[in-house]
């Protein structure tokens, strides 16, 4: 079974991961902030990410566009009038829901594409109780178009309105002409982008698992019009190896087709990956087929020519797209899930204890080392110092002095650091540290000038 959400949640509190946002002043719901240790962790998917996809690929090169994008591109992807969740309200209490979710959760009836005025007639004759007051008086059901709106400029007339972008994707689309006349990529080529997303969720929740404003991890692929099924393929298998880049379990995901309707208005074909969250199974990140859609919607829109001019064979088309995009909050809260153990252990005393170890693969760990001084006397301390500043040009490292050495390595373990260098008498005769490796708590004795290299080799063991 998988760890409690509220444990998961204390812990990230307790070790700096993630804090509740504007936490001084109340909170405000749904915003979260990433601490020291969340923000590393950030990085490192992020990283990994563009790694994976980008820096190791001949076929993908990097954007990085703007959240503001000028409102026509907007009403031309569809999102003016497609973006949009289903919104009732209780009279009585004003709560408001997702008429699609309050209806299958409360009547465990599937309402996936049916209309707002249908949604009405379905909570209406089923006389639905609100699930926080009971009563039974509710609005009718209406869109609710998910897009942060914004003002340009200092008045706040129509003409002015902006939106703060849903996904990273539109972009892309933008600039797709920019990158073809600046580079060198022909067809088949990704554009791929990691940036920051909005979204006015009606029901945020589950932690850091539906966000206001999340990042998003996205590549556009550009291909042929025709024989995109077997590209589809190969981006499912290029997924599943990202997960197992970063040590993400293959257990507890799983893949899931869209059904037809439930696909966005843009996509032919979506498959999601799914997780399975201590809330239960829910999307994790997702691969979409979504045609020339986007380019042809943008060419009409701005009158711009967006076709394709190929070389080899003199045909001129709008490339069809493959999408796979992921979300990188969800993916660091999967990776924390999974990450999370607790076992029975005993402490360097020889006292029985239970032990949370985040087992992190290295490549994820927010710190790759922690440097302790067995006491907190000065030649341990400046000898600790020194090997610290060893380290730390090599890769993010830790370092602790306070409290006794066994609750210092309760903490590394909390937050997933795969080796402790400890530093103690002996080292100031024989300039040799002890590593504790995370997962087997073996201890093995390492001569100083052997330090980096040794961790180096483990980590990427
Ligand atoms: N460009 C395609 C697109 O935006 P999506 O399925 O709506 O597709 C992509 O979003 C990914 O972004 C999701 O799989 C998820 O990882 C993440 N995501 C979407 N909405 C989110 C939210 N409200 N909070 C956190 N992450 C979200």
């Amino acid at each position: 079974t998988p760890v409690a959400m509220d444990t998961i949640v204390a812990l990230a509190k307790r070790r700096g991961f993630v804090f509740q946002g504007s936490e001084i002043y109340g909170g405000l719901a749904n915003t979260w902030d990433y601490g020291p240790l969340g923000v590393e962790l950030r990085r490192n998917i992020k990283n990994a990410w563009w790694h994976f996809f980008v820096q190791l690929r001949r076929d993908i090169v990097g954007l990085d566009g703007s959240i503001l994008l000028h409102p026509r591109a907007w009403e031309a992807s569809g999102h003016v009038d497609e973006f949009n969740d289903p919104l009732v309200d209780c009279r009585n209490c004003q709560t408001r829901y997702r008429a699609d979710n309050l209806i299958e959760e409360r009547l465990g009836r599937n309402v996936d594409g049916a209309t707002i005025e249908e949604m009405t007639r379905v909570i209406k004759e089923s006389n639905l109780a609100c699930p926080v007051c009971g009563q039974r008086d509710w609005t009718e059901v209406r869109q609710f178009n998910l897009m942060f709106r914004t003002f340009l400029g200092p008045v706040e007339a129509s003409g002015t309105q902006a939106f703060l972008r849903p996904e990273t994707a539109q972009a892309i689309f933008l600039d797709y002409r920019n990158v073809l006349q600046s580079s060198r990529v022909k067809i088949p080529f990704g554009i791929a982008q990691i940036g920051k997303a909005f979204r006015n969720e009606i029901t945020p929740g589950n932690f850091i698992f539906r966000l206001l404003e999340f990042e998003q991890m996205e590549i556009e692929y550009f291909i042929r019009p025709e024989g995109w099924e077997p590209v589809f393929e190969e981006w499912l298998d290029a997924m599943q190896a990202f997960f197992r880049f970063i040590g993400l379990g293959e257990a507890r995901l799983r893949q899931r087709e869209h059904g037809p309707d439930e696909l966005s208005h843009y996509s032919k074909r979506t498959v999601d990956f799914e997780y399975e969250f201590p809330f239960g199974w829910k999307e994790l990140c997702g691969l979409a087929y979504r045609t020339d859609f986007d380019l042809r919607r943008h060419q009409e829109y701005s009158g711009v020519d967006l076709t394709y001019f190929d070389q080899a064979t003199g045909e001129r088309f709008l490339p069809h797209v493959v999408e796979p995009t992921m979300g990188v909050e969800r993916l660091m809260l999967a990776l924390m899930v999974d990450a999370y153990h607790e076992e029975d252990a005993v402490d360097v005393a020889g006292k029985p204890y239970r032990r949370v170890v985040l087992r992190f693969h290295p490549r994820m760990a927010p710190y790759k080392a922690a440097v302790l001084p067995l006491m907190k006397k000065p030649e341990l301390v400046a000898k600790a110092n020194e090997v610290w500043d060893l380290l730390r040009p090599e890769f993010p490292t830790d370092y602790d002095e306070t409290q006794s050495i066994g609750r210092r390595y309760r903490r590394q373990d909390e937050i997933g650091t795969p080796f402790c260098v400890t530093i103690d008498y002996d080292t100031l005769e024989d300039d040799s540290v002890t590593i504790r490796d995370r997962d087997s708590m073996e201890q093995v004795r390492v001569p100083i000038a052997e330090l980096v290299p040794t961790l180096r080799e483990r980590l990427e063991r």
